[in-house]
Order: C-alpha cells, then sequence, then structure tokens
C-alpha cells in the first residue's frame, strides 16, 4: 500500500483552502448590505429564481441585477429587472437595502400580500415598474420617492383613497400609471404639482 508523502498531502490540503477561498472571494465581491437584501428578496419568494442558484452566487452576476461601479468604490446594485419570470410569494422588505437601486420592474409576476412601504421610500429609485401582480394595500402615506420618474402599479389590487401626497415628495415624475386597481374617492388636487407629468 502506497502512503502519500506528506508535501503531496498539503499540497491537497492547501489546494482544498484555496478552493473554497475562491468561492468565498465570489460572494464578497458582493456589496455586503446589498447581497443581504438580495438573498432575504430570494428566501422570501415561494419559488426559487431561475439562475439564482447558490446563496454565495455573486449579486451582479445573478440574471436581472444589474451593477454599476465607479472608481474606488465598490459595485452596487442599481437594477432589479425580473419582469414575467413566474414569480410567486410576498416580497420581503429586506430589499429596502438597496439602497443605490434606480430601476425595479417585478411585471408579471404572481406577486401579492401588502407591497413594503419601506420600497416606497427609496430615494435612488427612478422606474417602478409592478404592473400585473396581485399586490394590494394602500400605501398613501408611505410614498417618498423624490428621483421618481415612472410609476406604473397598473392591474394589482391596491386600494384606499388615492395618493393624496403622489407629487409632494416626487416631482420628477414623469410616468403615473394607477390603472386597474381598487383605488377610491378623487383624484387629489395635487397632481397638478406633478410639473414634470
Ligand atoms: C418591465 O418588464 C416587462 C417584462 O419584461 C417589460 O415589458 C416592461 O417594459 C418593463 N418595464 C419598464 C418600465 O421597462
Ligand atoms: C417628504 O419629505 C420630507 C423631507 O424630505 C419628509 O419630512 C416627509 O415626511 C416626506 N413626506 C412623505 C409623505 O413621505
Ligand atoms: C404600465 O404597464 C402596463 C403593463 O405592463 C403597460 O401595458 C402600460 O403601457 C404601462 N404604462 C405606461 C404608462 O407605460
Ligand atoms: C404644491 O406645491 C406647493 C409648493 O411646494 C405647495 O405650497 C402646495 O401646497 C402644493 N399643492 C398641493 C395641492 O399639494
Amino acid at each position: 500500500m502506497e502512503v502519500l508523502p506528506s508535501s503531496i498531502l498539503s499540497s491537497i490540503i492547501l489546494a482544498s483552502i484555496l478552493k473554497s477561498g475562491f468561492i468565498y472571494c465570489q460572494s464578497s465581491d458582493c456589496y455586503p448590505q446589498d447581497f443581504k437584501a438580495l438573498n432575504g428578496f430570494h428566501e422570501q419568494l415561494d419559488t426559487p429564481i431561475d439562475g439564482w442558484d447558490g446563496p454565495l452566487l455573486a449579486c451582479c452576476k445573478r440574471i436581472g441585477v444589474m451593477c454599476e461601479s465607479s472608481a474606488n468604490t465598490p459595485s452596487r446594485v442599481v437594477g432589479l429587472i425580473l419582469g414575467n419570470r413566474r414569480l410567486k410569494g410576498e416580497v420581503a422588505d429586506s430589499l429596502a437595502g438597496l439602497d443605490h437601486l434606480r430601476v425595479l420592474n417585478l411585471s408579471g409576476n404572481h406577486l401579492g400580500g401588502l407591497f413594503p412601504a419601506k420600497l416606497f421610500q427609496i430615494q435612488s429609485l427612478e422606474v417602478l415598474d409592478l404592473s400585473y401582480n396581485d399586490f394590494q394595500g394602500s400605501f398613501q402615506d408611505s410614498l417618498n420617492l423624490p428621483s421618481m420618474k415612472s410609476f406604473n402599479i397598473s392591474y394589482n389590487k391596491f386600494g384606499g383613497p388615492l395618493l393624496v401626497t403622489v407629487c409632494h415628495n416626487t416631482s420628477y415624475i414623469q410616468t403615473l400609471d394607477l390603472s386597474s386597481n381598487n383605488f377610491q374617492g378623487q383624484i387629489p388636487a395635487n397632481i397638478a404639482n406633478c410639473s414634470s407629468l
């Protein structure tokens, strides 16, 4: 019976350490806050997202995730584009941790429940498309989207009085589609304050 010389044995051990180290490095090129936000979102869904296999997969390599980095700053998630991907379940409020997010598109899925109020407060968000889902609830008091340009929540079950604050903190908004929901009451007068609409 042959015995492995200790030098070979230690190379094998070293190689295994390097290999696991490599996997660890891949996960660490996610900005930790983005990594946590995306994993929280994924875990709360009823169905896994195709191409998101393995919790250690780097954020920016996942399908539908757009990142941006500038010199000397870590790559941050700026877009989450998961339209028509047959996603089911509820959206986790951990997603609000993506505080550089500019585009969120969850259109055409089977997502429901209350859309987390915190996501209506992401200061960097410019495009929000939640159309064709089953989101419900009223969100008038939580809306604070100062960068918003395009807001589409059509074909959901949002209800309550309409968005009395829509143009209060959202003055750059160009596109507003609230059609096919269960809103009640009058169109708020401050819609006239949406001067870019
Ligand atoms: C969101 O994704 C859907 C499906 O891919 C697409 O049709 C739609 O144009 C996208 N919305 C925006 C605002 O880009
Ligand atoms: C609008 O923004 C101001 C300050 O930026 C904040 O105090 C206020 O709560 C916001 N309004 C809403 C409805 O979120
Ligand atoms: C909002 O989304 C729906 C469904 O995706 C689409 O048909 C509609 O054109 C969008 N509205 C605007 C103003 O872009
Ligand atoms: C429109 O904006 C102005 C200036 O910010 C504010 O004084 C006014 O109350 C707003 N009007 C409505 C209807 O919200």
